[in-house]
């Protein structure tokens, strides 16, 4: 399976856990559509780990649904998801056991994307804890995209090793569609700060086909759930959008979407960030200004309308001036042209820059703008 543009959908792990149940799944389903979710794009509905019993069954050697969670089986699940018109996910890992330590796919790849491909996967998450020493993380991908691509379904293949082993340089050759290129987020600043100035030099690892996945979102969760920590405030959560959007990023919501309020909800649906983010050409976005600390940078990325997208970031604790000469976007001052700046996050025209465009941001917070070339 060859994404064009980064996937899109929800998963259970950050406000679920171990938490899940098919109630839970349908009721997200029903929201998905009811809320718009799915006609902006948010397409799959992942259940990560805890799905499973705790043991295979002795006589098959499968995977077997907990029968109190899923008291039907996963195809029934996953009828329900298809028939809303999404996409179904599973999970499992690479190792002997799970994260959360349940059966892993180790030594039954064949059989497992058999038994994904009948439940009628789209989408396998696939985690990396247990692994035995000895083995070669790059060939255990390897087996289980290929175990996929021979089941006789279209399933993408959503590596998860946490940025190890340099998986950038050799995960897009397994075939699988994003890979996870860091450790978990928690939901709070810091840890989405960190997690996303980690993989600084590594977007360029990043395109149609595969993409750097810097994990699911928490936007919208406000401390609530498995992975809930102190939360974020609502800038934080809009910086937070902004730079998965910017980067090109797997969009996975993490919150409780039945719940979702308005806020989140206008937010993540926002059609100019969501057009950056599944921007077709899928280019990496450049530093446009750099400051020693990167806590005040500004990001450019060159869309396939001969637009630009542009992101003014503030991570520092207090509000400041940011600022960028349009020199550094290969705009001389002497050639005649400015940029019209559209404000993607206000929804409107902020008229025409020459020179350089600046900024005033609050701590945490942000600015995107979709720019276009104009005489000036
Ligand atoms: C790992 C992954 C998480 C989640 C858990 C489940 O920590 O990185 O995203 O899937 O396992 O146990």
């Amino acid at each position: 399976m060859y994404p064009k543009k980064p996937p899109m959908g929800f998963n259970t792990w950050n406000t679920f856990g171990e938490n899940i149940s098919a109630d839970m799944i349908k009721q997200t389903a029903d929201a998905m559509v009811e809320k718009g979710l799915r006609d902006a794009g948010y397409e799959y509905l992942v259940i990560d780990d805890c799905w499973s019993e705790r043991q295979r069954d002795p006589e098959t050697d499968r995977i077997v649904p907990d029968p109190v969670k899923f008291p039907l089986g996963m195809k029934d699940v996953s009828d329900y998801v298809h028939e809303k018109g999404l996409k179904f996910g599973m999970y499992s890992c690479a190792g002997v056991r799970t994260c959360a330590d349940y059966p892993g796919s180790f030594d039954h790849e064949y059989l497992d994307a058999k038994t994904f491909a009948d439940y009628g996967a789209d989408f396998l998450k696939y985690d990396y804890c247990y692994k035995p020493r000895h083995e070669y993380g790059p060939l255990l991908y390897r087996k289980m995209s290929m175990a996929l691509r021979s089941s006789g379904r279209d399933i993408l293949l959503s590596a998860c090793n946490w940025g190890c082993d340099d998986v950038h340089k050799w995960i897009r050759s397994t075939g699988a569609g994003m890979y996870r290129s860091t450790g978990d987020i928690c939901d709070n600043f810091v840890s989405f700060r960190d997690i996303f100035l980690s993989q600084l030099d590594n977007f360029v690892y990043s395109a149609p086909g595969c993409f750097n996945d810097i994990d699911m979102l928490t936007v919208g969760m406000y401390s609530r759930g498995n992975v809930g920590s102190t939360g974020c405030t609502d800038t934080e959560y809009k910086l937070q959008f902004s730079l998965w959007c910017m980067f090109a990023a797997p969009l996975m919501l993490g919150c409780d979407v039945r719940n979702i309020n308005d806020v989140t909800l206008k937010l993540v649906t926002n059609k100019h960030l969501l057009r950056i983010n599944q921007d077709e050409e899928g280019r990496p976005p450049f530093i446009a200004q750099y400051e020693s600390d990167n806590y005040r940078n500004v990001y450019a990325r060159v869309l396939s309308d001969n637009r630009l997208a542009l992101l003014f970031t503030n991570f520092r604790d207090e509000p400041c001036r940011t600022w960028m000469p349009l020199e550094n976007l290969g705009i001389p001052v002497n050639v005649g042209k400015g940029l019209r700046l559209f404000n993607a996050l206000a929804g409107k025209d902020e008229g025409v820059r020459k020179e350089s465009v600046y900024v005033d941001l609050d701590a945490h917070d942000c600015a995107v703008y979709l720019a276009e070339i104009v005489d000036a």
